[in-house]
């Protein structure tokens, strides 16, 4: 599925937190519809990097390339403009506001004249309870429910709904499973699947080795802030090869 255009390309990347080497000349390439996993340990650098990506952080030096153009990201908005949307754990989501207000959080849909700055609240909604259907939220959710009496994995589907809807390139995934049950958890793999059949790139980052293994095309493992392995395939490598690669004891024999 993954094509051969290159969307994103990190090079040399160096980001220092005060005296914390955090990435070390980390290059990353990421190809349109490819999805890849992002694997390491506590600390490894895996959170820095998309951070860096998504504009939500410095980096101290190399160059960030999209779409074959140079860019400096210096924030989050950055990052979206450029057709990168992040979702982390708790994502920017307003507890207090409905699903359909927070998937057009900072971009909502006005009518009538500019100067009276007024809500299209019905075409939110309705634009709304179409993603939802399509991101696979079955029950039937009015999009004007609060966020706040959602579930982990409904929240993780509105971010996901709202990445898609804004047609963003890239979709970074910072730990999307943590603390959802089994069923919510599905929900979230079978979205990126969805989010690549619709030809979008995803990095996927997870604990659950597992959870990756189902969905991604390529696994990328980094230690100590350094990028050691970027070509493992889950077709190729079994779950135990990889994790000698995460902890390192590949290099011991
Ligand atoms: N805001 C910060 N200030 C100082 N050090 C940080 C900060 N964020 C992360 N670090 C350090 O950078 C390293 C990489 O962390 P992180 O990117 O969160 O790793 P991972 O997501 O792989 O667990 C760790 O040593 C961590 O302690
Ligand atoms: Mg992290």
């Amino acid at each position: 599925m993954s094509g051969t255009e290159t969307l994103v390309e990190m090079r040399h990347i160096e980001k220092f937190y005060g005296r914390v080497h955090a990435l070390r000349d980390v290059n990353l390439t990421i190809r349109r519809g490819e999805i890849v996993g992002l694997l390491g340990d506590n600390g490894a650098g895996k959170s820095t990097l998309i951070k860096v990506l998504s504009g939500a952080v410095p980096y101290t030096s190399g160059q960030i390339f999209i779409k074959g153009r140079e860019v400096r990201l210096r924030s989050t908005n950055d990052a979206i403009v450029s057709g990168i949307e992040t979702i982390y754990q708790d994502s920017a989501l307003v507890p207090q506001l409905s699903i359909a207000r927070n998937l057009f959080l900072g971009r909502e849909l006005r009518t009538g004249p500019r100067f009276l700055d007024r809500l299209d609240q019905e075409r939110m909604n309705a634009v709304a309870a179409d993603l939802l259907k399509r991101v696979g939220i079955s029950k039937n959710i009015p999009p004007t429910t609060p966020i706040g009496s959602l579930s982990g994995g409904e929240r993780q589907a509105v971010a996901i709904a709202r990445a898609m809807y804004f047609d963003s390139d890239l979709i970074v995934l910072d730990e999307p499973t943590n603390n959802l049950g089994v069923a919510e958890t599905q929900g979230v793999l079978r979205f990126v699947r969805e989010a690549r059949d619709t030809g979008h790139s995803c990095i996927f980052i997870a604990h659950n080795i597992h959870h990756v293994f189902q969905v991604v095309d390529r696994m990328v493992v980094m230690r100590r802030g350094s990028v050691v392995a970027d070509d493992l395939s889950p077709a190729t490598s079994s779950i135990q090869e990889v994790e000698n690669i995460i902890t390192g004891e590949h290099m011991a024999a």
